[in-house]
Formats: structure tokens, C-alpha cells, sequence
């Protein structure tokens, strides 16, 4: 069971003139654009014949099945039969409420009647941000969508994961660590003051000791905003307000991580960073490190999941069930509490 809310199914950017296919939440949908533009999500089959819708194409502004040429429009609703003048109203295909904005699509899962009254969550706030870049894409991961919730609330791991882009010892050794609920919210803070610079900082911060942060925010049901900053170390203890910023130098990080199967996970990911992170002749190089850093996690994701899978009579359930827990595990316990709590209560 999942819990309901707004989930990402689709990056703007990716909707041009065909109909994607799509599991998001073991249920298969058709993602498409309408003749006015606007995102649709429907059930991903015809209610004739039950063809994927997917497998059709766009035709003036409507979703033509492919087999036998039914056209739906937005609503879902079938408008036309070739060869019959008669178009049964009950020729509806199972429609989702549908939402755009951030860089992304967003489906609501769950009883539609409650979509209107709840908000999409802000999470990617430097998106379309004047003086701000943004990288974004999608990338499938052979994992349960668990496994990357602990990744993001934990980011001790970056000395050991991406130790030689993002991360260096003194990410796991010298942070001083603090994670506090907020409602259905769980905010990981991580501080280190006077540290070596691991390679990006040295890189494009310029720094050889500094000061520097990491934050992440668990937004239910499937998001997580991460913010980076660092500052020279004179400039003296970092006061709890200063994590929100990127002082210096920093960047930002969204993802909308959205479970396609059991075991599948789809990552809409998103990175911004001020132009002045990166020079204009270095550009390629510096979205090409950030990328590197995705693949990197997902080397991870995917080898946990397969070892999961190996070892019974764990594997069975699916579920980590780790031998011990540390305390680097605090934010990530709370987050997946909450996110249990919500898939009961649908
Ligand atoms: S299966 Fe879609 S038109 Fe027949
Ligand atoms: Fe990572």
C-alpha cells in the first residue's frame, strides 16, 4: 500500500509527440499532452479491446488507440468510433488528476476527490530562479523506492560513496549532526566546520580548509529538497540559520522519487546551482561530476537490492531488516515511520 498524494510521473521537458508509457505505483498510466497543451494521465488502456493506450498516437490534440483508431481526449473520454456515429458515454478511460510546475508532471494517487484540496508541495524552489541553472532527467532505479529515502536522509555517505566528487572523510567523521520532525516532516542537518574541501569545493569553491553544510527536508510521500553551502572557515561558526543558504558556494538537489514496481523505483531528479557555482567554459564538466554522483548512488541502490533479494528469509519480504542500527540512521527511522503511517492511513 502507498500513500496517497501528489507523485511525480513525468519531467515536463519529456512530453513532445508521443504518448508515454508508464508504471508509477504499480499502475500502469498513459502520459500525454492534449491539443491545449495541458498534461493528461490516464489508465494506460483502451476500453475497448484493452490495447496500451501508449502503444496509439497523438492525433490532433486527442489519444487515437492503435488498434482499432478510438479517440479519447483529456477527460478520458472517448469522442470517436471510426465507422459509427454512436459514442457510448460510459467510453471513458480511468482518469488521474494531473498538476505541472517545478520542472515536473505530478499524477495524484489516491481517492481523486481529495486532490483539489491538497497543494502540490514546493520542493524545487531555484527552478526558473533568475541567475540559476538547472539540470534535471530521469533515471529508472532496480530498487525499492526505501532504499533511496535512507540514501537521501543519510548523507554521511558521501565520503564513502562519492569520495572522490562530493564527499571526504570529514563528511562522515566530523559533522555535527541534527534532525528534527516537523508535522510529517524530517529535516536533516549536518554542519562541518574547519574540514579539508573535498574535490567540487576545491575544484569550483576555490577552498582548501572550509566550513560547510548539508541539509535535506523529507516532504511525503516521495520528495526530498537538499541544500549545499560552504563559507571560508573565517568566517567563524556556522549559526543554524546559515544551513538554508549556499553562502559561498552551493548548490541544491530535488527529488521526486516515485516506486514504479515493488522492487522498481523511478528518480525525477533535479539539480540547480547559482551560474556563479561554475564557470561558463566548465559547464560541461561540472553537470557531468553532478551526474556521475546519481550513477554513483545508483551502484548502490541496485547491488543492495540484489543482496536483499539473495540472502532469505528476509530477501522474501523485501525489506533491509539491518542487524543493527547507527547513529546516522535517525533521520531516515523517522522518515520511513511517517511514510509507513501515511500508507496505512490511505
Ligand atoms: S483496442 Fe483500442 S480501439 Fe480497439
Ligand atoms: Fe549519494
Amino acid at each position: 500500500m502507498y500513500a496517497k498524494g501528489w507523485y511525480v510521473c513525468a519531467m515536463s521537458d519529456e512530453l513532445g509527440n508521443e504518448p508515454i508509457g508508464r508504471m508509477i505505483l504499480e499502475q500502469p498510466v498513459v502520459i500525454w499532452r492534449d491539443g491545449a497543451g495541458k498534461p493528461v494521465v490516464l489508465e494506460d488502456r483502451c476500453v475497448h479491446r484493452r490495447l496500451p493506450l501508449s502503444k496509439g498516437r497523438l492525433v490532433d490534440g486527442r489519444l487515437q488507440c492503435g488498434y482499432h483508431g478510438l479517440e479519447y481526449v483529456g477527460s478520458g473520454q472517448c469522442v470517436r468510433i471510426p465507422g459509427q456515429d454512436n459514442v457510448p458515454p460510459r467510453a471513458q478511460a480511468k482518469s488521474y488528476p494531473v498538476a505541472e510546475g517545478q520542472g515536473w508532471i505530478f499524477a495524484w494517487i489516491g481517492d481523486p476527490a481529495d486532490a483539489a484540496a491538497t497543494p502540490v508541495p514546493n520542493v524545487a524552489e531555484k527552478v526558473g530562479a533568475p541567475g540559476w541553472r538547472t539540470i534535471r532527467g530521469r533515471l529508472p532505479i532496480k530498487c525499492n523506492h526505501l532504499l533511496v529515502l535512507d540514501n537521501l536522509l543519510d548523507l554521511s555517505h558521501l565520503a564513502y560513496v562519492h569520495g572522490t566528487i562530493t564527499g571526504n572523510v570529514a563528511v562522515a567523521e566530523n559533522a555535527r549532526v541534527e534532525t528534527k520532525v516537523n508535522g510529517n516532516r524530517v529535516r536533516v542537518t549536518r554542519v562541518m566546520e574547519d574540514v579539508e574541501a573535498a574535490m567540487m569545493y576545491a575544484e569550483f569553491g576555490g577552498f582548501d580548509r572550509l566550513n560547510r553544510w548539508q541539509l535535506t527536508e523529507y516532504i511525503p510521500p516521495c520528495y526530498y529538497f537538499i541544500n549545499n553551502g560552504s563559507e571560508q572557515v573565517s568566517a567563524g561558526p556556522v549559526a543554524p540559520e546559515r544551513v538554508d543558504g549556499q553562502a559561498e558556494w552551493g548548490f541544491q538537489v530535488y527529488h521526486g522519487i516515485t516506486p514504479e514496481n515493488r522492487n522498481t523505483t523511478h528518480q525525477f531528479w533535479q539539480i540547480s546551482y547559482p551560474e556563479s557555482a561554475c564557470p561558463a567554459n566548465r559547464l560541461a564538466e561540472f553537470d557531468d561530476l553532478l551526474i556521475k554522483v546519481l550513477y554513483e548512488d545508483l551502484y548502490v541502490y541496485e547491488a543492495q537490492q540484489e543482496s536483499i533479494e539473495l540472502i532469505g528469509p528476509e530477501g522474501r519480504d523485501g525489506e533491509v531488516n539491518p542487524v543493527i542500527a547507527i547513529n546516522a540512521d535517525a533521520g531516515l527511522n523517522q522518515a520511513r515511520q511517517i511514510l509507513q503511517r501515511l500508507s496505512r492511513a490511505v
